[in-house]
């Protein structure tokens, strides 16, 4: 039914038919519908590099890569390009029993680039399903090798691991679990890295990092570790404002794991293709995982798949006789997509952008430290182009704002003014008041500078009207 539902003043600024055909007939994702019945629905046509431009024309600094996606930037022919070819050829096949070639090369280059033994790709369409498969494997993998009571998970508080039941189960965030109760059992939690505010060893580094690898430790002994499959974390923690692993962390909750015959999961739908400077980020705290999950950046967002990478130990019961695992997606390894994934890996080697991140992360995060100086800027933390700056009301008591303050501060005005004033970014509340950046793999000291002058005007108005 095409009809206008509400009575939206079409002559207020910025107000379109778009705005209105969005607010009838289109449910945005993780938002508050009532925000936009009096207000327009900021509408995003096009992008070009790291700018984004809006149904105005209006042009945008993308600080957030749309959604931690767009590593190679807006706008780039090639990867429509390879889009447009694969669709031409073969625009879709599924791999229930069967294969394309996209898919089995997509798989290859995964496995070439991913750390140890994994070697073995199972494609999905997102993050999610990426996360759901990593599971549901780990329990199957564990009936299959003689014990069959481990199907428990460990994460961390105020993770983020996606929406299904399951991958909601192991997300760590009670406000986006509540409604949903209840959800799978046997999803523990543990403290995370927030060194911030650590509850413990808030001076050193590296104690906090074997206290925080410690609780894992606990947790698998407190549930038996007879029942416990997998541990899922992030290699930098996003929500909650980017924890990045103290030194030594995973090595040690490596060992944890192995000691328990307990499951790693590196939840990288972040930090994989780029984010942190390296294919996948394992690599770059030095730690072998039994799977990774990853999609975001494995194709700039060009189109949408995500992927569980696994090693060949969990692969190898499913290798014989009439075994099977029984999961599967209609779309999962798409051709186009996996043909885009293919071109944005060739042009993220073509380009260096890896390497890019890594001569350049030094110098975004000490652009970002800058901001340090204002009284509401808490903490500024993160690796590679993935940063969090954590807002507080009390800098030297680390005081963080209460719910009421929170709204009017972040949805009442810190989003907004943003964007008004041409930054694109996420200011979040998923934990304590963070601002999160993740621009595209190809900006420099440039785009850093602009990013740190558009906070620091905005961040110094917020703190006037507190
Ligand atoms: C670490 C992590 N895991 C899983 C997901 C879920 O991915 P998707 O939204 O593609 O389902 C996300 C999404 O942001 C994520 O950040």
């Amino acid at each position: 039914m095409s009809t206008t539902q509400q009575n939206v003043d079409l002559s207020s600024p910025g107000a379109t038919k778009l705005s209105q055909q969005a607010r009838d007939h289109l449910w945005m994702h993780f938002t508050r519908l009532s925000s936009y019945q009096n207000a327009p629905v900021p509408t995003i046509v096009r992008g070009d590099g790291a700018r984004i431009y809006d149904v105005h024309g209006k042009a945008y600094l993308d600080g957030l890569a749309g959604l931690f996606v767009v590593q190679a930037g807006h706008g780039r022919k090639e990867l429509a390009e390879a889009a447009y070819k694969q669709a031409s050829e073969l625009a879709f096949f599924p791999l229930w029993s069967y294969a394309h070639p996209q898919a089995i090369e997509l798989a290859d280059r995964l496995a070439d680039a991913a750390p140890g033994d994994l070697n073995r790709v199972f494609f999905t369409t997102g993050g999610g399903e990426a996360v759901e498969t990593a599971w549901k494997l780990a329990k199957q993998f564990f009936k299959l090798t003689g014990k069959p009571m481990k199907h428990k998970v460990i994460s961390r508080a105020i993770a983020y691991h996606g929406t299904p039941q399951g991958a909601l189960s192991i997300t760590g965030i009670p406000d986006a679990k509540k409604y949903f109760e209840p959800l799978v059992p046997g999803a523990i939690k543990v403290p995370n890295t927030n060194f911030y505010r650590a509850p413990e060893h808030g001076d050193d580094l590296e104690t906090f990092g074997r206290w925080a690898a410690d609780q894992i430790d606990l947790a698998i002994e407190m549930e038996g570790p007879d029942t416990v499959a997998a541990v899922f974390l992030e290699p930098v923690q996003n929500s909650g404002g980017c924890f990045p692993p103290p030194p030594g962390y995973f090595q040690r909750v490596r060992e944890i794991c192995d000691r328990h015959d307990v499951l790693l999961v590196s939840d990288e739908v972040i930090c994989a293709f780029g984010r942190l400077g390296t294919t996948f980020a394992s690599d770059k705290f030095g730690y072998v995982p039994d799977m990774i999950t990853c999609a975001k950046g494995m194709t700039s967002g060009y189109s949408p798949i995500g992927a569980c990478v696994i090693s060949d130990r969990l692969a190898e019961p499913f290798l014989h006789g009439n075994t099977t695992f029984a999961h599967g997606y209609t779309f999962g390894g798409h051709p186009v997509s996996a043909a885009v994934g293919l071109a944005n890996l060739d042009l993220m080697e073509r380009e260096g952008l890896n390497q890019h991140v890594l001569d350049n992360e030094g110098a975004f995060g000490s652009t970002l430290a800058k901001l340090r100086d204002l009284p509401i800027v808490g903490d500024v933390r993160g690796d590679g182009f993935f940063y969090g700056i954590e807002l507080v009301k009390d800098k030297a008591t680390k005081e963080t704002f209460d719910a009421d303050e929170s709204e009017r501060l972040l949805r009442g005005f810190l989003s907004k003014a943003l964007f008004d004033a041409g930054l694109y970014c996420r200011a979040d509340d998923r934990g304590d008041p963070v601002i999160q950046l993740s621009p595209p793999l190809i900006v420099g000291q440039a785009e850093f500078d602009e990013i740190e002058q558009i906070l620091r005007s905005v961040l110094t108005e917020a703190w006037t009207r507190l």
